[in-house]
């Protein structure tokens, strides 16, 4: 397939660029590398820099024609949504609003979605299934629910078949070490605690131990990236075969508290990784893990790469490359 990978510069979208190319398709990158970056763009491809917010141009490109569009470009941070609720607007939703006028002009009917776990809140059972209530509650969260609302209706007037991911948490890089890209002031607890262990940060803060969890700290689904990066080949196969749209939550399906996660980086990087309790984060459910029987029963997909030592192990290689 020819596909537009829009965001395809960013953590998430460099791996699954590399796996729709591992697996013979044709890409082109959309970024306007705001936060992906030139050094995880590949050699095979086209890359085209750009913004979502550009009509023109989104219409430009899409002229030329493509089977498919993943759409990873988002802003992602809960805490700088909660702040500045504008900038998401605008780059979350008028920005995919932009994607999707200009793919439907251009006869592109087949999306695969970045979506999160934030759009379900604070958990009423566990693990969190598709049907579980989507009561977001940060602005980020609101912003990825929205966006699959406004997919459905353009699935149901503008025949736009799409599959909505909800990664929960992804950590990780390419074990084969191909994807050397760090994110950019990270929020979140892999990237951070590898900041510490390279000694770019002096400290991890541990927001919160005195949560209902089997040690206090907060507990998680951390994903492998490269495992995501299949499901979304799995999902545009799947669009393509039957021709229908879906959404997916994507685990591992194993809880990991932030200790654990701490201790595990400890030993694998051999570094202190010093760590002091701090309060809790607001909004910070205790225990978010998904069951991703959906997607392993519509498109065969299963977290390959999703054990602690493997998330672990391939975070610090790229990590340790700028120590
Ligand atoms: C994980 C745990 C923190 C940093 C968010 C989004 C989600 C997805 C992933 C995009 C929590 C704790 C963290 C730190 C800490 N993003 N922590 N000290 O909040 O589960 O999920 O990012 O799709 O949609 O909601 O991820 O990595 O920020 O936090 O103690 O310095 O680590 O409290 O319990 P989160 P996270």
């Amino acid at each position: 397939m020819k596909l537009l990978v829009v965001g395809g510069a960013g953590y998430i979208g460099s791996h699954v660029v590399r796996c729709f190319l591992d697996n013979g398709h044709n890409v082109t990158v959309f970024d306007n590398l705001s936060t992906g970056c030139r050094e995880n763009l590949f050699k095979e491809g086209e890359f085209i820099q750009g913004d979502i917010l550009d009509i023109p141009l989104l219409q430009e490109v899409m002229a030329g024609g493509f089977d498919g569009l993943v759409h990873l470009a988002a802003l992602k941070s809960v805490e700088e949504s909660m702040s500045f609720p504008e900038k998401y607007s605008v780059n979350n939703i008028t920005g995919t609003l932009n994607l999707l006028n200009a793919a439907s002009e251009s006869g592109i009917r087949h999306i695969v979605f970045s979506s999160s776990a934030a759009i379900f809140g604070n958990p009423q059972y566990l693990p969190i299934d598709e049907d579980h209530l989507k009561n977001p509650p940060n602005y980020y969260g609101f912003t990825k629910l929205e966006i699959e609302h406004i997919l459905q209706w353009y699935d149901r007037l503008k025949k736009i078949r799409f599959a909505a991911l909800r990664y929960f948490n992804a950590v990780g890089y390419d074990p084969e070490g191909r994807i050397a890209g760090l994110e950019k002031n990270p929020a979140n607890l892999v990237p951070i605690i590898m900041e510490v262990a390279t000694g770019k940060r002096k400290k991890l803060q541990i927001f919160g131990d005195d949560y209902d969890t089997r040690d206090g700290t907060c507990i998680r689904d951390y994903v492998h990236v490269s495992d995501l990066a299949t499901a979304h080949l799995l999902a545009m196969e799947y669009i393509h075969k039957f021709n229908t749209s879906d959404c997916f939550n994507l685990g591992s399906e194993k809880g990991t508290s932030v200790l654990e996660m701490v201790e595990s980086a400890r030993e694998i990087t051999g570094k202190p990784i010093p760590a002091e309790i701090a309060p809790r984060r607001p909004g910070d459910p205790g225990n978010l893990v998904a069951t991703s029987a959906k997607a392993y029963k519509t498109l065969k997909w299963k977290a390959q790469y999703s054990d602690l030592p493997t998330l672990m192990e391939s975070s610090w290689n790229a990590y340790k490359k700028h120590l």
